[in-house]
């Protein structure tokens, strides 16, 4: 078991599977342990689809980065970015837009120690926060934040598939208007997130293995999703399924019962003090 690790630090508990590494594992990646491989495949028996997931909400992203460099979005906040598997946000938006910056934020040790590993030769564009979602004042005032996004310019916002983690005793609702109020307009939000309602029953098993992880997570209907982008403006098709959601023809199209993921966009339009009372 790779725990003695030398180049990891202490606080890595391999001991207890952590969300950021079963989605390398879904994701074909190297960077996890023994116990997030027998979670894993506890999950795989039950739900063979979850790589499908996986890779559905990875293209999803690239088509949504792809979409806000286009709209002329060249600064990224990514929280709950994850390991930085394949194409990280800062290098599918430089294909659209070159110098476009990105800051990847998580609250995964490991997660800190490969992003700051792989990044750190280009920190005129990129950079790492160690932050916790549940805590968006922290992110958001953080130096290195500060130092990469102007926020008098329009932001693009990337939740992707991270809400899951938060239950509703996080106040998931309370922290999206936070993190929402921080931006000016022409800022787009971005969403992806588990639902329960296509496989109700897998999706209880998920949260129950999940329940057990670094990370207990709930998973949401279309309509509770759907309220993390009150008073935005819809970016078409709205709300959909991640394969759904602007399909392109180089990526593989799976059906919504091979990947339950709902993802969305929504554009800012006023600033936060006039839709205080919406
Ligand atoms: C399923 S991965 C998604 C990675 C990437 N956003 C993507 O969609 O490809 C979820 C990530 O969210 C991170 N995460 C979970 N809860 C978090 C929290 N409260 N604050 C910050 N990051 C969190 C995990 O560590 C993990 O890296």
């Amino acid at each position: 078991m790779p725990s003695k690790n030398s180049s990891f630090p202490p606080d890595i508990d391999t001991s207890t599977p952590s969300p950021a590494r079963l989605y390398d594992y879904y994701l074909g990646g190297k960077d996890n342990f023994a116990s997030d491989r027998q979670a894993a495949q506890r999950l795989y028996a039950k739900i063979p689809e979850l790589r499908s997931m996986a890779l559905a909400n990875r293209m999803w992203l690239r088509r949504v980065v792809k979409h806000m460099a286009q709209a002329g979005i060249h600064q990224f906040i990514d929280i709950g970015s994850g390991l930085p598997t394949q194409d990280p946000v800062h290098q599918v938006a430089h294909r659209h837009a070159p110098g476009c910056r990105a800051v990847y934020v998580d609250n995964d040790p490991i997660v800190l120690v490969h992003a700051r590993a792989l990044l750190a030769d280009d920190p005129a564009t990129t950079t790492v926060v160690e932050g916790d979602l549940r805590d968006p004042r922290a992110i958001l005032t953080h130096p290195e934040t500060r130092r990469l996004i102007d926020f008098t310019q329009p932001v693009g916002l990337l939740l992707i598939a991270v809400l899951h983690f938060l239950r509703d005793a996080d106040h998931p609702y309370g922290v999206v208007r936070q993190l929402r109020d921080a931006l000016c307009p022409g800022s787009q939000l971005a969403i992806s997130h588990v639902d329960n309602t296509t496989a109700p029953e897998r999706a209880a098993f998920l949260e129950s293995v999940y329940a057990a992880s670094s990370a207990p997570g709930q998973t949401r209907s279309h309509h509770d999703i759907a309220a993390f982008f009150n008073g935005l403006e819809p970016v078409d098709p709205g709300l959909a399924y991640v394969s759904d959601w602007r399909p392109e023809s180089g990526d593989t199209y799976f059906p919504p019962e091979k990947a339950w993921v709902y993802g969305g966009i929504g554009r800012i339009l006023r600033p936060a003090a006039t839709d205080a009372h919406e």
